[in-house]
């Protein structure tokens, strides 16, 4: 447990494949936004990650990418508290992952789940290449780019974070005992004040030689708590606890997002690929005929017809969009035909146009200002380099990639 990283910091991505939808809004930005309040967050548009997939057409990555963050700002995430940036603009992400490659069995790989459930998936496209097998792991060069604490993440993703903390633990193992280890961690421990520092002595001593697991979260708890310790300094005093030397590259953790509920327009999951989505940008008209020709229970052939909206698609988005009032009224209406499946479907389009508008208002006034776009861009890219030189300098070091100085 104790080599999973301590810190507040929150680190995801999406690809730019396409216009985002109202699965992307309610399955993944609104947690995006809710995070935003008590996590330090770094949110970044993954356009390697959309190469692996998109490499012989990559047109609709160019198209997607400012598209992509424009949509993340009108729907409500902030920049002035998440760091937004764009993947290949941080190109220590593909050093880090390059290096990675070197400790990574090719078998870990190659038992993702998505490797080949994708592969098999996909049949227009080769998926049979290099990049793509290492897909999950240049997703844990994202992540442990910005020892991120936690990774939201949908459930196909998991194995990529578990994935991620294998990796850390091996590099960890390899490169977290220093030679100097002892005296740095000495050096560290009196900076605690002599109180803290006997009080963390203890509490290691407690948890090393009688397993207590009290005195460990004491000693997080400790180390957490210390104001003028280093970042470095923290991960050698939570390797020494432990026993386990250095941790350079803490351990994330998943941050499940309960899967969205939001269908597609005829009744699968709401997916760019089944040509069934509602993008943010659709406008009224489209947002009415889509709802409109929807399925509904096939029973209600007639408006004479009763239905069971367990059965109908449209009822999916009631469960969205719609009170329990309004829900019960309209379910009565239907198993008894008293009311149409136009009627019924109304309300769906009022709410959808409704909690569209806000949002479209707000793309049009990006669009408006897209040298205002630029710049968070700009800035977000900027900090996040930063957070990655500081990590990737680390790395050269213990892997003896001193030649550039
Ligand atoms: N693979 C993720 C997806 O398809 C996108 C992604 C890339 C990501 N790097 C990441 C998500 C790092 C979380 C953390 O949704
Ligand atoms: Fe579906 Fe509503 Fe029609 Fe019932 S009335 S079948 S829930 S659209």
């Amino acid at each position: 447990m104790n080599t999973i990283s301590q810190n507040n910091r929150v680190l995801s991505g999406m690809r730019p494949t396409g216009l985002l939808h109202l699965g992307h809004y309610h399955g993944v930005l609104k947690n995006w936004i809710e995070l935003q309040h008590s996590y330090e967050c770094f949110y970044f548009v993954a356009d390697w990650h959309a190469l692996t997939t998109h490499y012989e057409d990559p047109s609709i990555i160019a198209e997607s990418t400012r598209d992509m963050v424009i949509d993340w700002l009108a729907a409500g995430v902030n920049p002035g508290t998440a760091t937004l940036f764009i993947q290949s603009r941080i190109p220590e992400h593909a050093e880090l992952h390059l290096l990675l490659s070197m400790i990574t069995p090719l078998g870990w790989l190659e038992r993702v789940p998505s490797f080949k459930d994708q592969q098999e998936k996909i049949k227009d496209k080769d998926l049979s290449t290099y990049g793509f097998l290492g897909y999950p792991l240049l997703q844990g060069a994202d992540i442990l780019m910005y020892k991120a604490g936690f990774v939201p993440v949908g459930e196909d993703q998991v194995a990529h974070v578990e994935l991620t903390r294998e990796v850390a633990r091996r590099f960890n193992h390899f490169y977290g005992s220093e030679p100097d280890f002892e005296n740095k961690v000495n050096a560290a421990i009196s900076k605690m004040g002599h109180k803290n520092a006997r009080l963390y002595q203890d509490a290691r001593k407690r948890y090393q030689e009688q397993g207590d697991t009290e005195a460990l979260s004491i000693g997080h708890a400790l180390l957490e708590s210390q104001q003028n310790i280093s970042l470095s300094d923290h991960e050698r005093l939570l390797g020494y606890l432990d026993g386990e030397g250095r941790i350079i590259l803490p351990e994330p953790q998943s941050l499940l997002t309960v899967s969205s509920k939001m269908p597609g327009v005829d009744g699968q999951k709401m997916s760019k690929s089944y040509n069934n989505m509602i993008a943010l940008r659709e406008d009224e008209d489209s947002v009415t005929r889509k709802i409109k020709t929807m399925p509904t229970d096939p029973a209600r052939v007639r408006r004479t017809d009763p239905g069971d909206p367990n059965k109908c698609p449209v009822w999916e988005f009631h469960q969205v969009y719609t009170d329990e009032d309004t829900k019960e009224k309209l379910a009565q209406g239907c198993r008894t035909a008293s009311i149409g499946c136009i009627d019924c479907k109304q309300y769906v389009v009022d709410s959808i146009i409704e909690e569209l508008k806000p949002i479209q208002q707000r793309i049009k006034e990006y669009l408006g200002d897209l040298s205002g776009v630029d710049s968070i861009i700009n800035e977000g890219c900027e900090a996040a380099r930063d957070v990655a030189q500081d990590t990737i300098e680390e790395v050269r070091k213990v892997m003896g990639l001193t030649g550039r100085r």
